[in-house]
C-alpha cells in the first residue's frame, strides 16, 4: 500500500480529498472504557506510555472501534522532560508535575536519561507491524515554548507567567532550556520517523499567550530549526503544526516555520483560518470538543459547517483540540457518519 492509497497523506500532500480523512486529537484516552482497562492493567498513566505492547494497545482501540484515517503514537508530550531528566507523574485529577522546576533548579542539575524513550520507538515498530497497510501512523512531540511551561512551571499553569518572566529576566537560562529541548526533540522525532512514524505533529498548545517579538523567538524559531532538521534527514514526511490559541499569527507560522499542514483550534474561524495559509497547503481542525459530548443539532451544525469550509482544499478533519474525558461513544459514531458522508 502506497501513499496514494491513504487518504490522510494524500491530503497532507496538498491533494483536496473528498471526504475528508479524519482523525482526533486525544482520540485514544479516557472517553473508552477499553482505555481505562488498559491503563489500569499498566498501573499507571505513565507506565502504560511505556510499555510498548500497552501502549500500541491504546493507539489501536480507536482505530478498531471507529476507522479512523489515522493513529496517533499513544505517549505523552511531557516524555521529553523526563529523558531531560526531570522528574516526572501524574496527579490523580490534578495533572501532571515535574522536578526540579527550572525556575528554580539550574538546567545543568539535569542528569539525561535518553533511554526512558526507548519503549516509545518500540512501540512505533509494534504499531507498524500491527495497525492495518491503510492506516498511517503519527508520530509526535510538543513544541519547545509548550514543553518548556512545563519544565519551568513544573506542572500546568494557567498564563504561565513563570515561563514568560524567564524569557524575559533571565534571557540566557530561558534560551539554554529552549535550545536543549528543540535539540532532544529532533532527535526524538527522528527515530519515531526511522521507527516507522509516518507523519508528525508537533503540538503547540500554550503558543497564544506570547507577545509577538516572543513568540518570533520561541515559537517561530524553534520549530523552524526541528523542521528543517526533520526535512534534510527525511524529506518526505509530512509535519504537522498547531499553534493552539495563535490567532492571527497563523499566517506567519504557515510561512515561516516550514510545516507541511497547520492544525486550527476552534476558536478560529476555519474559512479565515484557509484564507491566511498558502491555497496547496493542509489544514487540519477545528471541530469543538464540546460539540462533540453536546451531540445532536449542535453537533450536525458544527460539522456541516466545517466540511462547507474546508470541500474543495487539502484538509483533514479534526477536532480543535482534544477529545473531553466525557464525550459519549455513540456521537463519535455520528460525527464518523457526517464526516463520511461529506
Ligand atoms: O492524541 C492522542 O491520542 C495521543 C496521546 C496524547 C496524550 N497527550 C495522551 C494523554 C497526546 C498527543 C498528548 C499531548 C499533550 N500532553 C499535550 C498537547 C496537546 C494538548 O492537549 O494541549 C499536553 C499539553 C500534554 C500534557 C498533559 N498530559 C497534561 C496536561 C495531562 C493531564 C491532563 C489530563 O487530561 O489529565 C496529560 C495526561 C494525558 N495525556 C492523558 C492522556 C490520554 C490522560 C491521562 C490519564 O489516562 O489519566
Amino acid at each position: 500500500v502506497t501513499e496514494a492509497t491513504q487518504p490522510f497523506l494524500r491530503a497532507l500532500a496538498g491533494e483536496p480529498v473528498w471526504p475528508p480523512p479524519v482523525w482526533l486529537m486525544r482520540q485514544a484516552g479516557r472517553y473508552l472504557a477499553e482505555y481505562k482497562a488498559t491503563r489500569s492493567e499498566a498501573g499507571s498513566f505513565l507506565e502504560l506510555c511505556y510499555k510498548p505492547d500497552l501502549a500500541a494497545e491504546v493507539t489501536l482501540q480507536p482505530i478498531r472501534r471507529f476507522g479512523f484515517d489515522a493513529a496517533i503514537l499513544f505517549s505523552d508530550i511531557l516524555v521529553v522532560p523526563h529523558a531531560l531528566g526531570q522528574d516526572l507523574w501524574f496527579e490523580e485529577g490534578e495533572g501532571p508535575r515535574l522536578a526540579p522546576d527550572l525556575a528554580t533548579a539550574p538546567v545543568s542539575s539535569l542528569m539525561r536519561a535518553t533511554d526512558r524513550l526507548n519503549p516509545i520507538y518500540e512501540t512505533v515498530r509494534t504499531l507498524r507491524a500491527k495497525l492495518p497497510a491503510t492506516t498511517p501512523l503519527i508520530g509526535f512531540a510538543g513544541s519547545p515554548w509548550t514543553v518548556a511551561t512545563y519544565m519551568i512551571e513544573g506542572k500546568g499553569s494557567k498564563d504561565h507567567g513563570r515561563a514568560r518572566l524567564m524569557a524575559y529576566a533571565d534571557r540566557e537560562k530561558f534560551a539554554e532550556i529552549i535550545g536543549a529541548i528543540t535539540a532532544q526533540t529532533i532527535t526524538y522525532l527522528s527515530r519515531q520517523i526511522e521507527a516507522g512514524a509516518q507523519a508528525v505533529q508537533l503540538f503547540d498548545s500554550w503558543c497564544g499567550v506570547l507577545a509577538p517579538a516572543q513568540f518570533e523567538a520561541w515559537v517561530l524559531g524553534p520549530t523552524r530549526q526541528i523542521v528543517s532538521a526533520l526535512k534534510g534527514a527525511h524529506p518526505l514526511v509530512p509535519i504537522i503544526g498547531f499553534p493552539r490559541g495563535c490567532g492571527p499569527k497563523l499566517s506567519v507560522y504557515a510561512q515561516e516555520t516550514g510545516v507541511d499542514a497547520v492544525g486550527i483550534d476552534e476558536t478560529m474561524d476555519l474559512a479565515w483560518a484557509i484564507a491566511q495559509v498558502p491555497r496547496d497547503m493542509a489544514v487540519q481542525g477545528n471541530l469543538d470538543p464540546l460539540t462533540l459530548i453536546a451531540g445532536g443539532r449542535a453537533l450536525e451544525g458544527a460539522v456541516a459547517a466545517i466540511l462547507r469550509a474546508g470541500k474543495g482544499r487539502p484538509f483533514v478533519f479534526n477536532l480543535g483540540h482534544g477529545i473531553g474525558q466525557t464525550t459519549p461513544v455513540a456521537n463519535v459514531e455520528r460525527l464518523m457518519q457526517l464526516v463520511r458522508a461529506g
